[in-house]
């Protein structure tokens, strides 16, 4: 019966072993997706709970326990008893500002269980199934035995049945910018050194960071992440030596502490995406629905856009992000031929790296507290002078925010920085988080960085402030309820290819990554590079993927914000500029029409506000046919502009070679879209009349 809905007999052995398993579970312990494939299921017994995950008959996580470690209460979730199960069911329909689709189907079941122990501890467990995913969450109300708790470690389970391939990165504490790795769970090996307080050495243990993407032998794909991580530390998943799969690790700081919470509080949803192929996982849209709705309200003030930068140059080595040096980068005169360029090629907005002062040290591994003034410009940046002429032009100027690490000196300057952004009609910053956190002993992704991350967001909210962070936590759909949280980068980005001494990000990088970082949320990963070579600047790095892959990165890539960083004289006299010059970044829908995961990767995306559509399709190493249904499209003739590799492009040995061809297609018609090795191709479908 693998496949269909399952059948009673099958719920029927599935509520036989609850009632073997504890006198407490009933039928109302199990909630299902409305299609009813997926099926969570929780049980007790000798003061042990867990819970269970089926697809139709087939059991994708075994038995995990659920329990959290509090220090000063010692109580395990599994000894208090079940008060009370509600069940409930939503199907509601909502509409994101700007987004990968406009209108996005809320639909699942639901189920609270109410647990109470003797000494009056009390806490939920909330699940919710929908036909993508199942989540829960544990609730701690008010009215507890204490005021408030530490944590010591969330202790959730995950036991991952056979064994699937999995892509993974670290569990590092610090940073997501990391290759993905590909093996089978048995053979993750991603160690990770903590030095817990008091502790004479560095020891060792074998975590990663979500998303972290499964696929089984049997083709179902299951992605492991958190949603609406807000007021608490970031999950990473150990793996579990005991038993199968992984046990959470909670990103903690030097003093051993993970979390402290007052009541009342809840923990992040705990995800389980699951899919029969790869590409539904792209198509998820479960994380959204399990954050808030919009709290901000009127968002018109800020619009997707495109942007160009003072940036690539900095890691080109062209120039530099201090002043000192002759060199310096922001300098005003170079600031308003940008604009001009950006005004002549439909670009939104303009990106100045280095324009204030403080870079002199800002790597520097202690003194970087109070080194970074977010209100004072180089003495040859005129920012009154530039924001003006950017508004005469008609572009937004995107402030940047570089903290080096060093969060309370942002803190302290937030107020005022945001002031002087409002007063230049600024309505964007790109922030950064470069170094070792300062205070030492805490880390990025730790509760204490999670609060300060969400206290920049809103308060740039007050002042009409979109966020881009990079060096960020990990995007957990909170871009719902403060829709000011454009993007993020939180992975190894496009920078990487200018200076990594190994050689940069592989062409199965962004395969891989729309799989996985992807399903996280809006990715700033600066796409667009056409001088894939580097030279004369970068004479041991390139850019490993052929020019159409980099175009095609504006379709695969959801973002409100997407850069068009090389320098401008490589988009002179070339005719692939184009489609960037149109490509828009916000989207009525978007379908996935081809995948696997570190493999290939094809996406559709209808523009909003136009029956135009694009497409964007990349492949790593291995060159290959895609074939592209085009019964997305709307009734009606298309011409269809294609910007496609040669047949002899290559991503090392002949990068740059692309041809542009236009051809007339309908809905009736499917393409084969031919990707050289490391290549892809982008395609305008604008549409031309009725049939
Ligand atoms: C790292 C960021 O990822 C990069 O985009 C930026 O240019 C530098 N930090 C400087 O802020
Ligand atoms: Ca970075």
């Amino acid at each position: 019966m693998k496949g269909k809905i399952p059948s009673i007999g099958f719920l029927a052995a599935l509520l036989f072993l609850f009632s073997t398993c504890t006198s407490t579970i009933t039928e109302k312990s199990l909630v299902q997706s409305p299609d009813q494939h997926l099926t969570f299921n929780i049980g007790k017994d000798h003061q042990n709970l867990w819970y269970r995950v089926f697809k139709n008959d087939t059991l994708l996580i075994d038995t995990s326990s659920l329990d959290i470690a509090f220090r000063h209460l010692s109580v395990s979730l599994g000894e208090a008893e079940i008060i009370a199960i509600k069940h409930t069911s939503k199907d509601t329909t909502w509409q994101q500002p700007w987004g990968e689709q406009r209108l996005i189907r809320n639909q699942y079941n639901s189920m609270f269980m109410h647990f109470l122990h003797e000494n009056g501890f009390r806490y939920n467990l909330h699940v919710r199934a929908y036909n993508d995913g199942i989540a829960f969450r544990y609730e701690f109300p008010d009215k507890q035995p204490t005021d408030s708790v530490t944590i010591i470690d969330e202790q959730t389970q995950f036991a991952i049945t056979e064994n699937p391939t999995c892509w993974w990165i670290p569990g590092d504490w610090d940073i997501y910018e990391h290759l993905y790795k590909k093996s089978r769970l048995n053979d993750i090996d991603a160690t990770v050194y903590r030095n817990p307080p008091l502790a004479q050495s560095y020891i060792p243990y074998n975590a990663v960071n979500t998303p972290i993407t499964m696929k089984r032998d049997d083709g179902i794909h299951i992605s492991l992440h958190e949603a609406n991580l807000t007021n608490y530390p970031g999950m990473t998943l150990r793996r579990d030596s005991l038993k199968k799969g992984f046990i959470s690790e909670l990103v903690g700081n030097d003093e051993g502490i993970k979390g402290f919470q007052k009541f009342p509080f809840h923990t992040p949803w705990r995800m389980i995406q699951v899919a029969n192929k790869a590409t539904d996982l792209i198509d998820s849209r479960i994380i959204l629905n399990l954050n808030k709705p919009n709290q901000l309200g009127d968002m018109s003030w800020f619009s997707p856009m495109k942007y160009v930068g003072i940036w690539w140059d900095m890691h080109l080595n062209r120039r530099t992000w201090g002043y000192q040096g002759g060199n310096h980068g922001a300098t005003t005169a170079y600031a308003k031929e940008l604009i001009d360029f950006a005004a002549n090629n439909q670009i939104g907005g303009i990106l100045v790296e280095g324009w204030n002062t403080g870079w002199e040290n800002w790597t520097d591994p202690e003194q970087r507290e109070g080194i970074f003034d977010f209100v004072t410009p180089y003495p040859d940046y005129n920012l009154k002078q530039v924001a003006g002429y950017a508004q005469e032009k008609g572009v937004q100027l995107i402030m940047h925010h570089e903290t080096s690490a060093a969060p309370r000196t942002y803190e302290q300057q937030l107020d005022t920085a945001f002031k002087l952004m409002a007063s230049l009609g600024i309505h964007s910053v790109k922030t950064g988080y470069v170094g070792q956190i300062l205070p030492q002993g805490e880390y990025h992704h730790g509760q204490w960085m999670v609060n300060h991350y969400r206290k920049v967001i809103k308060k740039a909210a007050k002042h009409k402030v979109a966020v881009n962070a990079h060096e960020p936590i990990k995007a957990t759909g909170i871009r719902r309820t403060y829709p000011n949280a454009i993007s993020r980068e939180g992975l190894r980005g496009q920078e990487f290819n200018a200076w990594s001494a190994d050689g940069g990000n592989p062409p199965s990088h962004l395969p891989t990554i729309a799989f996985t970082r992807m399903l996280a949320g809006p990715i700033d990963y600066t796409p667009g590079i056409f001088h894939l070579s580097l030279d004369p600047y970068k004479p041991n790095n390139q850019v490993n993927t052929t020019l159409a892959h980099q175009l095609a990165l504006y379709v695969v890539i959801y973002s409100p914000i997407q850069m068009v960083p090389d320098l401008i004289e490589h988009y002179q006299n070339q005719p692939a500029f184009a489609f960037i010059r149109k490509v828009p970044v916000d989207w009525e829908e978007s379908r996935t029409f081809a995948g696997e995961v570190g493999k290939f990767v094809g996406i559709a995306r209808q523009e909003r506000g136009t029956e135009n559509w694009y497409v964007g399709a990349i492949t790593n190493e291995e060159p290959r046919t895609i074939s592209c249904p085009l019964s997305f499209l709307h009734e009606g003739n298309y011409r269809a502009i294609r910007y496609m590799d040669t047949p002899n492009a290559h991503w090392q040995k002949n990068p740059e070679a692309y041809a542009i061809d236009t051809i007339q297609v309908t809905a009736h018609d499917t393409l084969d879209l031919n990707l050289a090795a490391g290549g892809g191709i982008a395609i305008r479908l604008e549409k031309t009349g009725k049939q």
